[in-house]
């Protein structure tokens, strides 16, 4: 995978105005500068039909050796790595809903919904406790939104998100901007971190060129394996599942 196209983000803003509380009317409003990529679309999708899309696509991923290696290489690591999740949150993961109908993005959101849940549930059986499941995505749509809820867990507003990780988390995000990593990982370590590894920063911009000591230390804290792929599909490209296994001193 390239990685210039995702390296930083989108260049184009626009001014967002809101509120600080809908009773104070007279005070001043907060400006919020949001890239205008980054804005919802409206939905075109119902919730029946986002369902079904999950159904089928989720279910032909199931059915792939992907998910089947995925499940062997959660057992076997668990077994060598005392993972402790607490709360895993999903970033960047897409729209379920494309604007223009972009069956490809469609079917990267459904699938790597599916991979996140299937994580979040092999990890619940060897947990003690209720794991807590939170999404961060500024272009869900409102029916993504409540598909989302529907399956019991939370959407959370950017940047609320990197501000709940911490050394029980387990935070997933696949081919996202390298400034987007680095707010996942600013204050803590997670337990688990699903993404671009720091291997693969190194390699598309050569070694003495990569400048990021914080994503380097993740690694050197880290036992990693590369995420299952299906042939032919770039879904899961250039991504690695890492396991902490000591603490940051
Ligand atoms: C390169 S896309 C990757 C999408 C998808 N995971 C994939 O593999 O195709 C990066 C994603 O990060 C999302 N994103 C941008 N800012 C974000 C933020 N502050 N928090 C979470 N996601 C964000 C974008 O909306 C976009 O969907």
């Amino acid at each position: 995978m390239s990685l210039t196209t995702e390296d930083e983000p989108p260049e184009v803003w626009v001014k967002v105005h809101r509120r600080k509380g809908r009773r104070c009317q007279k005070k001043p409003t907060l400006t919020v500068s949001v890239p205008s990529t980054l804005l919802p679309s409206p939905a075109s999708l119902s919730l029946e039909q986002v369902k079904q899309d999950y159904d089928r696509i989720a279910g032909q991923w199931k059915s792939s050796s992907s998910f089947t290696q995925l499940q062997d290489l959660l057992s076997s690591y668990a077994a060598s790595v005392n993972v402790n999740v607490a709360t895993a949150i999903c970033f960047g993961l897409g729209t379920f809903d494309p604007p223009d109908g972009a069956w490809e993005q469609k079917r990267k959101a459904h699938i790597q919904l599916a991979a996140f849940l299937s994580i979040v549930e092999h990890l619940q059986t060897q947990a003690s406790h209720q794991i807590r499941c939170l999404f961060q995505e500024p272009i869900l749509n409102s029916v993504d939104k409540v598909f989302i809820e529907s399956l019991g867990h939370e959407v959370v507003e950017s940047p609320a998100g990197f501000q709940l990780v911490d050394p029980k988390t387990l935070a997933f995000g696949v081919h996202l901007y390298r400034d987007i990593y680095s707010q996942v990982i600013a204050t803590h370590i997670p337990a688990m971190f699903i993404g671009t590894s720091y291997g693969t920063w190194e390699d598309s911009h050569g070694p003495e060129n990569l400048d990021w000591t914080r994503m380097k230390q993740l690694d050197q804290l880290c036992v990693k394996a590369k995420f299952p792929e299906n042939q032919a599909d770039t879904t899961f490209s250039s991504t690695t599942i890492h396991w902490r296994f000591r603490d940051e001193s």
